[in-house]
């Protein structure tokens, strides 16, 4: 068998032969289809890339057709049994597992850069005090790129690793500070003795206490959502990382970029977007004629349906699971009751069956979020936290990738052909 792919340009009859690699083809091959020789050559056209692929990745692989998701080959229901959120950051970024020593040396390093500038908090405490945490996190991540000049040195691979143990270490901190200025709370500063996930909560929740001791069942918890939240292949924001970064930019300009782009509800914002749509839903009872007016498009089952999963997303099978330890802590929310009906009946339902619509990995963990007392407006942030992990993950990829040049895709003008200027009083 040839890998190749014959075209026939019916447009002049001409034949050609287009390599096949790894079940792509090179849409630069396609130029060489002309109908004369000025010609511009064919484009492949794909508005939001449906199906075209961006880059070679060797970080996370995201199979939709069978529900599987590995982060550098590790399927991701042992990362959630065995693993911790900075351990798998430590696989995304360099490739593999760490041993004992190297794991002690990343958690020290990312333990140890938690703190941020006296002048990034006062920059934070500007804010109106309603500003949503998401616009707060992108504008303070954006921000911390002038307080690191020496981030701009992309190609020096000691100051890369550098900025990247620092965003990890600093995310907590910034969405943790966002999320007590909108209650008009003190900053809690990091608490280097706790583990990632306990500090943050310590950061969110301690108040007069000396010690702050989080309750490990939802230290857990929060740690099991980052593991599941931290690299998902080539999504929106990934996507805006990598973008931006092609520039290169510093790494907290592109980590900036993927925190605007994870702030839309049709991406990190679902999960927020899931809590106000069961609220709205309000009762079992009011599930069917919710559900018929998705069928008629009126309205969209928030946490439902992904661009590649085309069955269960794994990660909500995990977080389902989840679910039940953090109620048996905090109690069963109320809403839950309204989540398990809206997705049995889905799950039978001929539209969504038809469509391939299943819960996506927002469906339960806006219910966890909301039992463990954390408002609505911060849920993005805490999608963002752990994404950051896979952002630098690809971004360093992408940066150390010579296939890859300055993103910059092609257009299909269908605007006005060239006409004249008209003066103002002649128009
Ligand atoms: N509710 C009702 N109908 C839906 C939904 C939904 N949640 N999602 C897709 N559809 C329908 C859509 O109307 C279309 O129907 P038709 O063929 O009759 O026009 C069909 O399914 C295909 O949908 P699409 O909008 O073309 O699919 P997409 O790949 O462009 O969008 C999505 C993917 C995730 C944006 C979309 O499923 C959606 O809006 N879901 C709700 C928001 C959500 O939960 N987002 C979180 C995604 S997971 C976390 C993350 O990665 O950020």
């Amino acid at each position: 068998m040839t890998d190749t792919l014959s075209v026939t340009d019916n447009r002049t009859g001409k034949s050609y032969e287009i390599g096949i690699e790894n079940g792509t083809i090179r849409a630069i091959d396609l130029r060489q289809i002309k109908v004369t020789g000025g010609d511009f050559g064919l484009m492949s056209f794909d508005p939001a890339y449906l199906n075209t692929a961006s880059c070679e990745s060797r970080v996370t692989l995201v199979d939709g057709e069978n529900g599987v998701l590995r982060y550098r080959g590790i399927p991701i229901e042992q990362l959630a049994e065995h693993s911790t959120f900075l351990e798998v950051a430590y696989l995304l970024i360099h490739g593999d597992l760490p041993g004992a020593s190297q794991l002690a040396a990343w958690t020290y390093s990312v333990t140890t850069h938690t703190f941020i500038h006296e002048n990034v908090k006062k920059f934070m405490d500007e804010f109106r005090y309603d500003a949503h945490p998401m616009g707060m996190l992108s504008a303070t991540v954006a921000a911390l790129s002038t307080f690191y000049p020496s981030a701009r040195l992309i190609h020096d691979p000691a100051e890369r690793v550098k900025h990247l143990h620092r965003l990890l270490a600093k995310m907590p901190t910034i969405a943790a500070f966002a999320y007590r200025h909108s209650l008009g709370l003190p900053f809690v500063y990091p608490d280097n003795d706790l583990s990632y996930a306990g500090n943050f909560l310590n950061m969110l929740f301690k108040f007069s206490e000396v010690k702050y001791e989080p309750n490990p069942v939802l230290e857990r918890a929060v740690d099991l959502l980052f593991i599941l939240h931290a690299d998902h292949g080539q999504n929106c924001s990934t996507t805006s990382v990598r973008t931006v970064g092609s520039s290169q930019v510093d790494p907290y300009s592109a980590v900036a970029a993927g925190v605007a782009a994870l702030y839309g509800p049709l991406h990190g914002g679902a999960n927020e977007a899931v809590l106000h749509m069961l609220k709205r839903i309000g009762s079992v009872k009011n599930i069917p004629a919710f559900l018929a007016r998705v069928r008629t498009g009126e309205e969209r089952l928030m946490g439902f349906g992904h661009r590649v999963y085309k069955n269960y997303d794994p990660r909500a099978r995990i977080i389902k699971k989840v679910a039940d330890e953090v109620f048996e802590v905090t109690g069963r929310n109320p809403l839950l009751d309204i989540a398990l009906e809206v997705e049995r009946i889905a799950l039978e339902d001929e539209y969504f069956v038809k469509r391939r619509l299943y819960p996506n990995v927002d469906f339960y963990s806006g219910l966890i979020y909301q039992a463990m007392e954390i408002p609505t407006d911060m849920f993005s942030a805490l999608f963002a936290i752990p994404r950051t992990a896979g952002w630098l993950a690809q971004w360093l990829e992408m940066i150390t990738d010579p296939k890859q040049r300055i993103a910059r895709p092609r257009q299909v003008y269908l605007g006005k052909s060239e006409r004249p200027f008209v003066a103002i009083e002649d128009r």
